[in-house]
């Protein structure tokens, strides 16, 4: 049975599909960086994804890549923290996608809000392939393999992982049973002693009749920290506190930046790459002040002489994202009262961004030219991540029937 505590496990990854931004940077990035030394993480770059809408155009995948784990370092991800890797050398997420495939009703995948999205934007030219079905679920491949708890991901991916947990309650009701659970269960339960046993009755009895999560992470904690117990009774007694399963691939959770759906574009829509409307993260500060310098503004707003409504305006989403409270006041009250020009609004917004941008440029120096050093890096990662997944999929597969011993 599984020694992997799934509450402290994260998984993540990014597709590298062009250069890394300040929306992944406030979305993502930044709590990777702070998550990395709380839990063991594991981040990885989603080739395959890449190629599910990419497969005519693969020349840039392998520069962009590297340029994406650059990326993260730069940002701050710290490879002696978090385990970094590539997605496509561990074949066993693939073997995961295959065999979850088997318990995926077509629906839960055509229901997917970017499948949808997909389809609609591109009726005419017939690019939807199996590969872009299966999206979702291979995303939830990825996470499942590691049995991590956590998700660390922009909001657009919540249902995603939403996904994920319904295929891993699926699969653990398919798969999870146990003979004679419930009894070895009582019988866990008794060798936990009078008090503790009691205890842990209570708190079971209030999650599954009244739905109390307090009382199902208290009871989790409980159970974790038994010593005497052994590793099945462990699994075991964790498995009976959420029904009548084993729960061979724990449901993960996302977890989402505070201020993930706030990062504007140069032109006020969402920042991506699709979009052409991006400051990439490692940016030259002439190139960051260029780009913010052509942003619109108040159409109103024509001559120095004309009051500005900040809300109409995509700058002001950056001085919501960069000004402290006190300079956010002066901005709206100088906009409105036509006391100041654009560019010297926009002049606070470059400076923000460059100085936050200062240390990330310092950090990828020592990573832009040492190419052995990233590619260390990444095969350090990835021979933990197979380590990891290989112990899963030997349970799944025994799970399913396929041990063949
Ligand atoms: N689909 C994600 C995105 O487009 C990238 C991704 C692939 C991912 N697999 C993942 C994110 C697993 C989190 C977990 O951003
Ligand atoms: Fe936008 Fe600032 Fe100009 Fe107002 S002053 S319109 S907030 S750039």
């Amino acid at each position: 049975m599984s020694t992997v505590d799934p509450q402290r496990r994260v998984v993540s990854g990014m597709r590298p599909t062009g250069p890394v931004h300040l929306g992944h940077y406030h979305g993502v990035l930044k709590n990777w960086v702070k998550l990395q030394h709380e839990y063991e993480c594991f981040f990885f770059i989603a080739d395959w994804h890449a190629l599910t809408t990419g497969y005519t155009s693969t020349e840039q995948i392998n520069s962009a890549t590297w340029d994406t784990v650059i990326d993260w370092l730069a940002a701050g991800v710290n490879p002696g923290a978090a385990n970094l890797f590539i997605q496509s050398r561990v074949p066993e997420q693939a073997e995961l996608h295959l065999l979850l495939s088997m318990i995926t009703p077509l629906t839960w995948l055509e229901r997917a809000p970017a499948y949808k999205e997909f389809i609609e934007h591109n009726r005419e030219n017939d690019r939807s392939t199996f590969g872009v079905l299966g999206y979702p679920l291979l995303q939830s491949a990825d996470v499942l393999a590691y049995r991590a708890g956590l998700v660390p991901v922009g909001a657009d991916q919540a249902p995603h992982v939403e996904l994920a947990r319904e295929i891993a309650r699926r699969f653990n009701h398919l798969y999870g049973g146990e003979v004679d659970f419930t009894a070895n269960s009582e019988a866990a339960i008794r060798k936990l002693g009078k008090k503790t046993g009691k205890l842990y009755t209570e708190l079971r009895v209030a999650y599954t009749t009244k739905g109390d999560v307090d009382a199902l992470a208290t009871a989790q904690a409980l159970i974790r920290e038994q010593n005497s117990l052994t590793l099945s009774d462990k699994e075991r007694l964790l498995g009976y506190l959420q029904g009548d399963s084993v729960a061979i691939l724990p449901e993960p959770k996302a977890v989402l930046a505070d201020n993930a759906a706030k990062m504007p574009g140069l032109d006020g829509r969402k920042m991506s790459n699709s979009h052409g409307n991006i400051i990439p993260l490692r940016a030259e500060p002439d190139d960051v002040a260029k780009a913010v310098r052509n942003m619109p503004t108040d159409p109103a707003r024509i001559r120095l002489s004309d009051p500005g409504d900040p809300d109409k305006c995509p700058v002001w989403r950056f001085h919501q994202l960069y000004s402290d409270e006190h300079g956010r006041a002066e901005v709206s009250d100088r906009c409105r009262a036509a006391a100041w020009g654009c560019l010297e609004c926009k002049q606070c917004v470059i400076d923000a961004i460059v100085a936050e941008q200062a240390p990330v440029r310092e950090r990828a120096k020592q990573f832009e030219e040492n190419t052995d050093l990233i590619h260390s890096i990444i095969a350090e990662g990835t021979e933990k991540a197979r380590d990891a997944a290989r112990a899963t999929l030997e349970e799944v597969r025994d799970a399913m029937g396929l041990a063949f011993r």
